[in-house]
């Protein structure tokens, strides 16, 4: 009996332990989470900074709404000159900042133009002297840069056109295998504009197309464009039959904006160079 009493009895002791047990558990849960909690904030504020001086300083260079480029969802588009100007170049070049040539500030721009529009682009393609390469934004395609350039020079008087490379003329053996590649994979759509297609007789639909440059149209035809198919729909046309395809569209397009032009006065179709910056 005495025995059985022993092994039941709670000493001080027991107590003690029993009470420091229940008090220390849930103290040391609140602790843990406590830390945990100020873990997490202290986690957050650090991603958090870079994105909002990253904001801070974008908000800064582009004064005029948001780019379409900035979200990494929206399909790319490219931009006309005076969209990439608005967005880009005139966080420096509308006031004159940093000493960049002044937005239709003829005397700015003179001497400069007349480096030529070549030159011009590289030194904005690379950057020059306080002048950044792509007006820092490398989200810039070439050919948006290129129209920004157009943009700017031509307000200041220039009369440039948007082009990344000289487009050396095809050969007569090109047009002529363009022409056997055209029968056989594009007339079908471009002779009769059926699907939307772009006739190839029509001056009007052809003479912004080519103000676009080769490069664009040969991106256009291999890779499809706004429902027109890749390498019209036939897979195995290699990327260069499809561009002498293009040469050869090309030239008869022009043809036809020439015959255009010649037409007696009420149409007075103006000539496709006045068009430049776009
Ligand atoms: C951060 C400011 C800044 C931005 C943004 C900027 N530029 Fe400039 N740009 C300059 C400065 C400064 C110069 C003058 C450089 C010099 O001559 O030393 C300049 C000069 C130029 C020139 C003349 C180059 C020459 O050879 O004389 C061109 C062309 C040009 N910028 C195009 C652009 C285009 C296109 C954009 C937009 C895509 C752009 N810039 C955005 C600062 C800027
Ligand atoms: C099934 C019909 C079809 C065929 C075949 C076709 N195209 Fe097209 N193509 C289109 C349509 C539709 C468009 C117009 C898209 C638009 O509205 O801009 C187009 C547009 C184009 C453009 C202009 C790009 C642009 O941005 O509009 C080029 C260049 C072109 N096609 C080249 C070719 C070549 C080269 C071939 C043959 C290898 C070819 N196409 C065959 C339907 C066709």
């Amino acid at each position: 009996m005495a025995d059985h009493l022993e092994m039941t009895k709670t000493t001080p002791k027991d107590f003690i332990y029993a009470t420091l047990g229940g008090l220390f558990a849930p103290g040391l849960a609140i602790f843990l989470i406590v830390m945990l909690f100020l873990g997490i904030q202290g986690g957050m504020g650090q991603p958090d900074a870079a994105p909002l001086s990253d904001k801070a300083v974008r908000a800064r260079i582009q004064p005029f709404g948001q780019s379409l480029a900035m979200d990494p969802n929206a399909p790319k588009v490219e931009r006309t000159g005076e969209q990439v100007y608005n967005e880009v170049c005139s966080g420096c070049h509308a006031s004159g900042a940093l000493g960049s040539p002044k937005f239709k500030e003829a005397a700015d721009w003179a001497k400069r133009n007349g480096q030529g529009y070549e030159v011009l682009l590289t030194h904005a393609l690379k950057g020059f002297n306080k002048m950044p390469a792509r007006g820092g934004d490398p989200d810039l395609s070439d050919l948006e840069v290129a129209r920004g350039v157009v943009y700017m020079t031509n307000a200041a008087g220039a009369r440039f056109e948007a082009y990344l490379k000289k487009e050396p003329e095809p050969s007569a053996a090109d047009l002529a295998r363009g022409k056997a590649v055209y029968a056989e994979n594009c007339a079908g759509c471009h002779d009769t504009g059926v699907t939307g297609a772009q006739k190839l007789t029509d001056a009007k639909a052809w003479a912004p197309l080519i103000k676009e440059g080769k490069e664009y149209l040969y991106n256009a035809a291999i890779n499809g464009s706004f429902g027109g198919p890749a390498k019209g729909g036939n897979e195995k046309l290699s990327d260069g039959d499809t561009r002498v395809a293009v040469d050869y569209m090309v030239a008869e397009a022009r043809a036809a904006i020439e015959a255009a032009a010649r037409q007696p006065v009420k149409q007075a179709a103006k000539p496709a160079t006045q068009q430049a910056g776009k």
